[in-house]
């Protein structure tokens, strides 16, 4: 009989425990490609001329750029960390490395961005993560490979395993390291295996993502290589389903997602989900993922001159405020669906807490809790602080006294204080499609007869 999802087996090591604790981060794409905004992509997209690409590239000046503003928002907006684009596929490096002059601090701004972006977001007290793409367009031996063109290879190859030590060489603690863009490659002509041990040398506390391409030579590397959604054996430590919020049972996971459509970076005309979408995402990766939980790396594609847009701060606002009344629900959260609770929402549970995160406020003075098995202590509309009559009787639970109105315009949260790690009876535990069937038989049976009239008695 299938239940619910086996919870993952797997300790953190107390160095990643942040992760756990800090479920929500935020994922800067900004790069010179904001200024045709079009996406990160668009030098490709497009089949731009590339020489064109990086005239405007080496002209961009984003003279409004204010780590602090970012950071703050950041903090404010209850981000716990954060993961900026020091290179995307255009090869442009928003750092002042040694190996390339195509970079913020050798072209227009003069300014090493990364470095102001670390130090901006690490004084507000969040963790700091960059982002580096494998694949850089400007290099045609990148894609040619070692079998066509070794020599160009080699160097290529060089170029990345250099300046991503660099970055982890000059810049103190770096917490979350994502790797990006590994087509066509695969992780032995990239030699990743020995990549990852040299950065292990350098930071030992980092956490470094899955997309380090597939190994022949190092058995069990079965890597997808790319979005690493589902229990992958992938190299690297936590998986990165993209655009989709999917349990990595294996090891932790963060699903990225964007505020918009499908693109990272700043586009114009753009349509902006609205905040409970945004929230609801957060909630659903906590929810899920068994023991650990997910993350959520929600996106923003800062404006050409260094700006988050104001739709993105108006939303994230929103969230961060919510976060302000509700955060135990969410941070340093256990995962949830205890019970079957879809007909109203979400839980999570954190220690003895079952958080039930509603969706659906029906204007009813009661709820029903079917099939909580352990007893509960005390009952609280988290929003509002306000204690909650409850009976409880067998497995079923019925919290009384809530306000008609919904207390907030993002979910309310009720806190259901039990005496033990909250859990489901058997039944509660199945959702819709599992379980035993002959458990459905039964409740219909018992409770209404066999037949298809209204009484339920044979004729
Ligand atoms: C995809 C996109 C890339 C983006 C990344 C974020 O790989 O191709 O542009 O940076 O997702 O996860």
């Amino acid at each position: 009989m299938t239940t619910q999802a086996p919870a993952q087996t797997f300790s953190v090591p107390d160095k990643w425990q942040w992760f756990t604790e800090s479920r929500y981060g935020l994922f800067i794409h900004w790069g010179p490609y904001a200024q045709f905004g079009r996406g990160e992509q668009v030098l490709f997209r497009e089949h731009m001329n590339q020489a064109e690409y990086a005239d405007a590239a080496s002209a961009w000046n984003p003279e409004r750029f204010d780590p602090e503003l970012w950071a703050d928002t950041a903090r404010k907006a209850g981000f716990k960390y954060a993961c900026f684009t020091t290179r995307h596929h255009d090869g442009y490096c928003m750092w002042d490395s040694a190996y390339t002059d195509y970079s913020s601090a050798k072209q227009a701004p003069k300014r090493d961005f990364v470095r102001e972006y670390i130090e901006a977001f690490r004084k507000a007290g969040l963790r700091v993560g960059l982002y580096y793409s494998w694949i850089d367009w400007r290099l045609p031996a990148y894609f040619d490979g070692p079998e066509k063109d070794p020599e160009g290879w080699a160097k290529a190859k060089e170029y990345l395993h250099n300046q991503v030590k660099e970055l982890l060489t000059n810049y103190g603690q770096i917490d979350h390291f994502f790797f990006d863009g590994v087509w066509p490659r695969n992780a032995d002509d990239l030699g990743s295996v020995e990549l990852l041990e040299e950065m292990r040398k350098l930071q030992p506390n980092i956490l470094i993502n899955n997309r380090l391409g597939y190994s022949e030579q190092h058995d069990g590397y079965r890597a997808d290589g790319g979005i690493g959604a589902g229990d992958s054996d992938t190299l690297g430590d936590f998986g990165t389903p993209e655009h989709l919020i999917v349990v990595d049972r294996k090891r932790l996971w963060e699903s990225c997602q964007v505020t918009t459509w499908r693109l990272w970076s700043h586009v114009f005309g753009e349509r902006w989900r609205p905040a409970d979408y945004l929230l609801d995402m957060l909630v659903e990766c906590a929810e899920k993922g068994g023991a650990h939980g997910g993350n959520l790396l929600l996106n923003v594609g800062p404006t050409a001159d260094g700006q988050f847009p104001p739709e993105f701060v108006e939303r994230a606002e929103a969230i961060g405020r919510w976060l302000d009344v509700h955060g135990e629900a969410i941070y340093g959260s256990d995962g949830g669906a205890i019970t079957e609770f879809i007909t109203r929402g979400r839980q999570t549970t954190r220690g003895n807490n079952l958080y039930l995160i509603i969706r659906f406020w029906d204007g009813r003075p009661t709820l029903r809790l079917a099939d909580l098995a352990t007893r509960v202590k005390g009952v609280t509309l988290l929003t509002t602080g306000q204690t909650l009559g409850f009976a409880q009787q067998g497995d079923e639970l019925v919290i009384d006294g809530l306000p008609q109105e919904a207390p907030s315009r993002l979910f309310p949260v009720i806190r259901v204080e039990c005496e033990g790690p909250p859990e489901a009876n058997a039944w509660g535990k199945q959702r819709l499609w599992e379980g035993d069937p002959h458990r459905v038989a039964e409740w219909a049976r018992a409770q209404r007869g066999t037949s298809v009239y209204r009484d339920g008695q044979e004729r």
